[in-house]
């Protein structure tokens, strides 16, 4: 890939996201970007592809539009049109950065492709592990979000439209998400990191309760 365009879309992605929640902001961006190339090393993808989609998968989560899913999308062609490239790949990219998200897992997703899947499996492992731990909590503190409520039970395949809207405790989105996400991953690389990421965020829940009960 160009280092022109790849510098042109690290500013670009930098300048859309500086206002950003601490757990969708650049280093966010950067982190997946990272994850993606050590996927892509075990992968056959065409590396521009994975590159960009990383880059651009998160310049406006509907979450921080009003729901809106489309506005992601359209800024990142708006940028790639502006950009030297294939229209091939711009559309790849496009593709990829519509159904990269989770949505509370019961969407059935209509795009398939190895970039695709690797740009996925990066941005999963950022939601899990200690840095996962980290941006759960800084988004429900964000929503200024209960931390735990014994009362308010996790809740298991929710709409697209309920996931959105559920204001539950932030522990609940262990439950939800998090945990769920090591049986999801798609590429053998990233189910191995998924592995590790999963069963350190068991032991934190683990000591999590034991704290909570006054026990040790
Ligand atoms: P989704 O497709 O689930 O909206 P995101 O990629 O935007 O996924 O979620 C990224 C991260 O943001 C999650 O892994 C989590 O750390 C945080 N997050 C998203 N929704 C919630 C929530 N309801 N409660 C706590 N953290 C959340
Ligand atoms: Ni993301």
């Amino acid at each position: 890939m160009i280092s022109e365009l790849l510098e042109n879309t690290i500013n670009f992605v930098k300048k859309e996201l500086k206002d950003a929640e601490g757990g969708h902001d650049w280093f966010h961006v950067e982190r997946v970007y990272k994850n993606a190339l050590l996927i892509s090393k075990t992968e056959k993808v065409d590396t521009t592809v994975v590159i960009l989609g990383a880059l651009l998968h998160d310049i406006a989560d509907s979450k921080f539009h009003g729901g809106d899913d489309t506005v992601g999308p359209q800024k990142a062609h708006l940028f790639l049109s502006s950009e030297n490239i294939e229209v091939e790949i711009i559309e790849h990219v496009v593709k990829i950065i519509e159904n990269v998200s989770f949505k509370g897992g019961n969407v059935s997703q209509s795009f398939y492709s190895k970039e695709l899947e690797v740009v996925q499996d990066a941005d999963r492992l950022d939601a899990l592990g200690a840095i996962g731990i980290a941006r759960t909590f800084n988004y429900g503190g964000f929503k200024n979000r209960k931390i735990y409520d014994p009362e308010i039970q996790p809740k298991l395949g929710m709409s697209p439209f309920e996931y959105k809207r559920s204001a539950a405790p932030t522990i609940n989105h262990f439950y939800e998400k998090l945990l769920l996400l090591k049986d999801r991953m798609n590429t053998e690389t990233g189910k191995k990191i998924a592995q590790e990421r999963h069963a350190f965020m068991e032991q934190f829940l683990e000591q999590f309760f034991m704290e909570w009960e006054g026990k040790r």
